[in-house]
């Protein structure tokens, strides 16, 4: 079979998708930020990386993306996902600005964290005030199906707050032995505090096009496992990342003792590397020398293979899932884009 000369790429398709997304959601959000007079509206434009020309990226916008290809794939045009797209990049962006103080991460995008730049106050009020701009943008856009949408990013944020505080309460559990934080409770977790923004932006995306509940429920099990996919290589990133890519600190989440995939893993593994690495983060990791060690042992005792094995399992689910819904093979060709750009992401 031969395709015509002018045939795009999934690649070139996806891209485009992220482009559509971004050009219709970002005067939306510009619009609120502004909306939040000058003091917390420079906060949020700082954020957002819009303060000055060429002050960095406003982050790769996968959820707002996810929630117009949903809208397309259900048969509606792109612009009907809007109040969707919007409010998961709200939310999205409320649940940085409060991570990096929880994580105590001062690098974001390649910027100062809001909390190192404004302090922790500021940091707070501002991811307030983009949680509770996301309800508003999803109620007051006339769409019927806008209340049932609005429904389910209330149960995501439940589900994303759960999550966070899994996320902190492994840091103060014993690295190794019984009462170590097992692979299930990290997919648990992963899935609330990543899985469910992800389910949210293509459940509403679908619903906001016209989707019944059940179709959007399907949608709901293609974003999570998108989302659980793209949390296991965050935690890739976060260890072998290179932090002029990912905009985040060079060895932050073992700096700060998060229970990522593929320390949890290695640890578990058995064998040489993984009882030094036990003895190593029961310890401390600290300094460079220790940081770099624990990364290496992490990764001969199998966990960032491990991390990576699961990302592609998550993946080959969403695949699952794109098999069962009936959508336009460009639309699929988007998705299945997005999906790919997630393997070997670098940022
Ligand atoms: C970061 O999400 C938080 C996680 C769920 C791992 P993204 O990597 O999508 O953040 P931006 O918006 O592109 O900066
Ligand atoms: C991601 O948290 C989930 C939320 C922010 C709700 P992480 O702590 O894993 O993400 P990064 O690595 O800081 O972006
Ligand atoms: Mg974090």
């Amino acid at each position: 079979m031969t395709f015509p000369a002018t045939a795009r790429t999934d690649h070139e398709l996806g891209l485009d998708a992220i482009r559509r997304a971004r050009e219709l959601t970002e005067p939306v959000l510009r619009e609120l930020v502004d909306r939040l007079g000058p003091s917390l509206g420079d906060v949020g434009r700082y954020h957002f990386g819009w303060r000055s020309e060429g002050c960095g990226s406003a982050g790769k916008a996968i959820r707002p993306t996810m929630a117009v290809l949903a809208a397309e794939a259900v048969g509606a045009e792109a612009s009907a996902a809007v109040p969707a797209a919007a409010a998961v990049e709200l939310v999205h962006n409320f649940s940085l600005i409060h991570d990096d103080i929880i994580d105590n991460d001062e690098l974001r995008r390649g910027r100062r964290a809001v909390w190192k730049e404004y302090g922790v106050p500021e940091a707070i009020l501002i991811g307030d005030a983009l949680h509770s701009e996301a309800f508003g943008v999803l109620l007051s856009s006339g769409r019927p199906n806008a209340a049932a949408a609005a429904m389910r990013l209330s149960t995501a944020m439940r589900e994303v707050v759960v999550g966070q505080v899994d996320d902190i309460r492994f840091t103060e559990r014993p690295w190794t032995g019984e009462q170590a934080v097992s692979v299930a409770e990290y997919q648990a977790m992963a899935e609330a505090k990543t899985g469910a923004l992800l389910a949210f932006s293509a459940a509403a995306g679908a619903l906001l096009g016209g989707a019944s509940e059940a179709v959007a429920d399907c949608f709901d099990r293609l974003g999570r496992h998108l989302g659980l996919a793209f949390q296991c290589t965050d935690d890739v990133l976060g260890i072998w990342g290179d932090p002029e890519n990912t905009g985040k600190p060079v060895f932050g989440d073992l700096r700060e003792g998060k229970r990522t995939l593929p320390v949890i893993a290695a640890l578990s593994a058995g064998g040489s590397a993984s009882e030094r690495l036990g003895v190593l983060v029961e310890r401390g990791v600290r300094t460079d020398f220790e940081l770099r060690l624990a990364a290496e042992l992490v990764a001969e005792a199998g966990g960032r293979e491990f991390a990576e094995r699961e990302a592609a399992r998550h993946l080959a689910e969403v695949d699952d899932c794109l098999t069962a819904l009936s959508m336009p093979a460009e639309t699929r060709a988007c998705f299945n884009a997005l999906s790919q750009s997630l393997i070997g992401r670098t940022r």
